[in-house]
């Protein structure tokens, strides 16, 4: 059986940047912002914390970086919100997830202004992308997702798009977007009662379960295109780590037509969307007109 085409996500988000960073290098005025705040020492978003402030600066945007102990106060912590909405210099807003235990997530999200709302978690933006008003800002994994399925330059209406994963942050929104796109879409979860035979019936497989490898090849639709959120740290047999996805990649890469590999396919695009959006809110609260990608029937 031949092999699949590897979806570059990482060539597809130094694009994405490279774009972002010529219309911030011309920009005459103020530079977008993009505010960061992370809450505790929680290691891996430490690490996306670090990601996303290079790349805001590596496009020439604004990084404001708020760290702050694990044992902050519900109350400190919608303050410091509430002051970052208010700030003209703040264009997006990003509260990394998840907080410590004692501070309720969604009244964080949802103290955040919907127009700097750069992950689009907001009740407000989660709406407006449930009823296709393309005014909503688009979570960013699954954005960076679309993106990959559209540069594949197959036309998605259609087609029989299986999302396995019913999260608020990846599996959802991707169910929103792909319907956007007049795919018909299957939401499947670990309840779901035949998982091999619903993944088998996909034309398009996007994995966002975070559970290592559990999708085997066998899973997946010969010519199948393969979108595979997960990135799952485990330990090999000689105590190296390594990533993997939700699929086993090896088996699945011998059946299906185009596949993400992992790292290297959807993970670069998440902080590639996440300038993107806050390029977008840039451009509304400046007046100006957004460069592409948009969103909703419009290219991207
Ligand atoms: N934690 C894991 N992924 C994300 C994300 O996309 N945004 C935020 N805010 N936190 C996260």
């Amino acid at each position: 059986m031949s092999q699949a085409t590897l979806i570059d996500g990482k060539a597809t988000a130094a694009r994405v940047c490279g774009r972002i960073g010529e219309f911030v290098a011309i920009l005459s005025g103020r530079k977008p912002g993009l505010a960061v705040v992370l809450v505790g020492e929680d290691p891996a978003s430490q690490v996306y914390v670090r990601n996303k402030k290079r790349s805001t600066e590596e496009v020439g945007m604004f990084s404001i970086e708020h760290k702050l102990p694990a044992e902050t106060s519900e109350t400190d912590l919608l303050a410091l919100v509430q002051q970052l909405n208010a700030d003209s210099s703040v264009d997006g807003i990003l509260v990394q997830l998840p907080l410590p235990k004692h501070l309720n997530s969604n009244l964080v999200v949802n103290t955040i202004d919907p127009g700097k709302d750069v992950d689009g978690f907001h009740v407000v933006n989660a709406g407006k992308l449930a009823v296709g008003d393309p005014t909503a800002l688009v979570p960013c994994t699954p954005f960076g997702c679309l993106v990959l399925l559209r540069d594949l330059g197959k036309s998605l209406s259609g087609q029989e798009a299986v999302v396995v994963g019913r999260s608020n942050i990846v599996g959802k929104p991707m169910a929103a977007l792909l319907l956007s796109q007049s795919c018909t879409v299957t939401i499947a979860h670990s309840r779901t009662k035949n998982l091999a035979a619903t993944c088998r019936g996909a034309d398009i497989l996007v994995a966002a379960v975070g559970r290592s490898e559990m999708i085997p090849g066998g899973w997946v639709k010969p010519g199948a295109t393969v979108i595979d959120v997960g990135i799952n740290r485990i330990e090999t047999e000689s105590g190296k780590t390594q990533l993997v996805g939700d699929v086993h990649f090896d088996s699945a890469v011998q059946v299906a037509g185009a596949i993400t590999p992992v790292p290297g396919g959807v993970g670069p695009m998440t902080i590639a969307m996440l300038l993107q959006n806050t390029l977008r809110t840039f451009c509304i609260r400046e007046g100006v007109a957004e460069p592409e990608p948009t969103l909703l029937g419009v290219p991207c």
